[in-house]
């Protein structure tokens, strides 16, 4: 019996309804591949910054520090600015433990029809990995001059040389395990000074991955591939801020944000990793049930394949294709009258 010690922080709106589906679901393969998995639940979220000034306490990183991983909801809620609930609770865990890597793997699912007609289910299979604690989303900056007319605002964006090789040598080494193909999003025509920095450090890390083919696009033209050819991809490798822009592009070329995974991961494991869907806390159809739980549930089987089980996470991801394509049962953003639980226990039966 393998033990793990998983930190659940559900967060805000239906982060807590697709969090508990998501525990159903690794409880249900966790019973059938010898794992234990013992749960401890952190209410940190916007509800909690409104009735004690903080996302999370002084000490959160440390009451984290000794999970094997985190499984997060979603954080944000109106009345709380989003860079409030961005920084006071994800930024610092990202950061702190070193989560450099920003997994995003994209399917599109048989029984599940993705807005472009180009995107066949089956073909689209490519993996986004994006640079997780530097790059555009900089702690440098400042403003000045609050209400004047020259009332101004400075961001500096920070590429440093170990920062970038590691994000790279990771999406070169996945490509390597995957379909051997690699596009470097980048923008060196318009961006001259970081940009041309990390495209010259893609060349040279491809030179220690020979087996891998590599091209560079520039992002606006990258988008627009992402839309007209999503079929192309493997490993798209990207900056923080590009990354984030099409990961969640490419969840909506797949069908719904509502399904779409991410892992942030510290690939040393000096620190716990930390999985959470894409999406975010919807406000709009929070309270109501109705949350499509297949990006929680995604998100834990990226966990499971973390912690060193392949086998229960492909059996939970085979479940999540097979509900899709052997059932009519679906939440409402799949164009479906399901509730979340009704959707989570239509998968658990397949598992
Ligand atoms: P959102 O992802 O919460 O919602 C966008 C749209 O997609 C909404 O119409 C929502 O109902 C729908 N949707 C999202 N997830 C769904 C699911 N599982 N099932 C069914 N429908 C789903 O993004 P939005 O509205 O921009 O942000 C809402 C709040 O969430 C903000 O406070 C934002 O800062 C926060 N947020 C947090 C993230 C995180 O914790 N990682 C990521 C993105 C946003
Ligand atoms: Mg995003």
């Amino acid at each position: 019996m393998t033990n793990h010690r998983i930190a659940l922080v559900p967060g805000d709106g239906i982060g807590s309804e697709v969090i508990p589906a998501a525990r159903r679901v690794l409880d249900t393969v966790a019973a059938r591949h010898g794992i234990r998995f013992t749960y401890d639940s952190f209410n940190w979220s916007c509800e909690r910054y409104v009735n004690e000034g903080a996302m999370m306490p002084e000490d959160g990183l440390d009451l984290l520090r000794g999970h094997d991983a985190i499984l997060l909801g979603a954080v944000g809620y109106p009345g709380v600015p989003d860079h409030v609930s961005l920084w006071g609770l994800l930024i610092p865990i990202r950061r702190g433990f070193q989560q450099y890597v920003n997994l995003r793997p994209i399917r599109v699912f048989d029984g599940v029809p993705s807005p472009l007609r180009e995107a066949r289910p089956g073909e689209v299979d490519f993996v986004v990995v994006r640079e997780n604690v530097e790059g555009e989303y900089g702690e440098i900056g400042g403003r000045s001059g609050r209400g004047f007319p020259e009332e101004m605002a400075i961001q500096e964006a920070v590429f440093t040389r170990q920062g970038v090789n590691r994000i790279l040598d990771y999406a070169f080494t996945l490509a390597e395990q995957r379909g051997h193909r690699l596009t470097s999003a980048t923008k060196s025509n318009g961006i001259v000074h970081t940009m041309p920095f990390w495209d010259e450090l893609v060349a040279e890390r491809a030179v220690l991955h020979p087996d891998v083919t590599w091209d560079q696009e520039h992002i606006d033209a990258l988008a627009a591939k992402f839309v007209l050819d999503p079929a192309r991809f493997d490993v798209v490798v990207a900056s923080n801020l590009f990354g984030d822009i099409l990961s969640d592009l490419a969840a909506a070329v797949a069908g719904s944000i509502g399904i779409a995974p991410a892992a942030n991961l510290n690939p040393e494991r000096d620190f716990p990793s930390m999985f959470e869907p894409v999406h975010g806390s919807a406000p709009d159809i929070a309270g109501r049930g109705i949350a499509n739980p297949l990006g929680a549930i995604w998100s834990a089987a990226m966990m499971l394949d973390h912690l060193g089980h392949p086998e229960a996470a492909v059996e939970v991801t085979d479940a999540i294709a097979a509900v899709l394509a052997k059932t009519r049962v679906r939440t409402p953003d799949l164009g479906g009258t399901a509730t979340t639980r009704q959707f989570t226990e239509a998968l658990l039966e397949l598992i």
